[in-house]
């Protein structure tokens, strides 16, 4: 079995998503010894931003750019690597209430139509069935379900939703938030999600 590991945090060492995502993957590695991780540090490494050359490129056309080609590849391994995946791990911070660009930019890589998902007549289709999906997700605020703040989650709603538009359904968010409220509180958010993480079953 293959698992994914995404991380797009800024903030290297000092990372909540980063510290977060890689326990889930060190829990799934216990549950499941024989998986092969394939990791993408998306802040060290990140793709460009969609262009039209990038359009142009996926319509067939050649492009004569050295630097444009080797991310066209870089993109291709990205779709290779989603669609060999059963298990997919994103580390994602919240950034300005929604997700650093460089996932973005992954994301605008991934979500092909006929690879990813379909356009049918019933509306459309995800095509990523049968993977199980986590989310580290991280972030300074709350945002609570009901309360006020909720409309400003374009992070973890964002996530979810696409995620849901591609097929993966079977997703478990994993949060730390109140992050910035201060370093007790961080800690408690901390703690609390890695016992979230000590307690996944296979
Ligand atoms: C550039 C930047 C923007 C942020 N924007 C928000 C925000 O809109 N809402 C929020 O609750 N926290 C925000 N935060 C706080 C982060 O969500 C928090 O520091 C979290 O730990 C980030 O995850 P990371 O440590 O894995 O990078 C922001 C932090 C940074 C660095």
């Amino acid at each position: 079995m293959q698992l994914l590991h995404l991380d797009s945090s800024v903030l290297g060492a000092a990372s909540a998503s980063r510290r977060l995502s890689a326990e889930i993957v060190a829990r799934q590695l216990a549950l499941l010894p024989d998986l092969a991780v394939t990791y993408r540090d998306l802040a060290a490494d990140p793709p460009l931003h969609l262009s039209a050359a990038h359009m142009a490129a996926r319509m067939g056309e050649v492009i004569e750019d050295a630097t444009l080609n080797e991310d066209l590849v870089k993109g291709n391994a990205y779709l290779d690597e989603l669609l060999a995946a059963d298990i997919v791990v994103i580390g994602a911070p919240m950034y300005n209430f929604s997700i650093p660009t460089p996932l973005k930019a992954w994301i605008d890589r991934i979500a092909v139509a006929g690879k990813t998902f379909s356009y049918t007549a019933a509306g459309p289709e995800g095509l990523l069935k049968n993977k199980k999906a986590f989310i580290a997700s991280a972030r300074g605020s709350s945002y609570p379900a009901n309360g006020p703040s909720a409309a400003f989650d374009h992070q973890e709603s964002y996530l979810t939703g696409l995620l849901a538009f591609l097929g993966m359904t079977d997703l478990t968010i994993v949060r730390a938030e109140g992050l910035a409220i201060g370093p007790e509180a961080k800690d408690a958010a901390l703690a609390r999600a890695s016992e979230d993480i000590a307690a996944l079953a296979a």
